[in-house]
């Protein structure tokens, strides 16, 4: 597929279905729950900017998306953070630069509103999706996570 046929525009209420069943191609189980939730705060709130993207072949196919979170904050002070939550690309999609370009847009949408820095959590035994974001320039943070387990007392 030539990258130039790909479009990528801000993700809107009707791509749910899209998102749901590329996130199932990526986690091989499909947990649409999980995304009516997150559709209903990003999309059925005032609190949050409309950050995420999707991208579409030339017959409108949603082929990848990225989903992230800008809070607005209370009486609509602006957050200089935002999170981007979730990547996805159609495995079909893969290795030819979709990601990167997802990542791209979405930065430059972001710093076009006053962002000034973006987070996202992955999991320390995912070395890919960790080399994927490393390449797009995304370094450890300073916070760390941490966590206390509930089995042992
Ligand atoms: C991570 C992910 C988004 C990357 O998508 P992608 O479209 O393949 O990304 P890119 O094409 O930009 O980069 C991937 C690789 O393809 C390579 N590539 C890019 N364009 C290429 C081209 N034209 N020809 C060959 N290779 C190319 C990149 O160099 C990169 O190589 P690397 O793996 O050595 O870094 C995708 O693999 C995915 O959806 N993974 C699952 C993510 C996941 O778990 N999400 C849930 C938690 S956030």
């Amino acid at each position: 597929m030539n990258q130039s046929t790909i479009s990528i525009r801000l993700m809107t209420v009707d791509d749910f279905d899209a998102v749901v069943a590329i996130d199932a191609k990526v986690l091989q189980a499909p947990r649409p729950r999980y995304y009516e939730m997150k559709f209903e705060k990003l999309f059925n709130s005032n609190d949050y900017l409309p950050t995420s993207l999707v991208a579409e072949d030339d017959a409108k196919t949603v082929v990848g998306f990225v989903m992230g979170e800008l809070y607005m904050g209370e009486y609509g002070i602006f957050q200089e953070e935002a999170r981007l939550d979730t990547i996805g690309v159609d495995p079909q999609y893969r290795h030819q630069g979709l990601g990167e370009r997802l990542i791209n847009e979405f930065m430059d949408h972001l710093r076009q509103i006053g962002v000034k820095k973006v987070n996202t959590l992955v999991d320390w035994n995912d070395s890919k999706l960790i080399h994927f974001f490393s390449a797009n320039r995304f370094r450890p943070s300073t916070t760390i996570n941490l966590e206390r387990s509930l089995d042992t007392g």
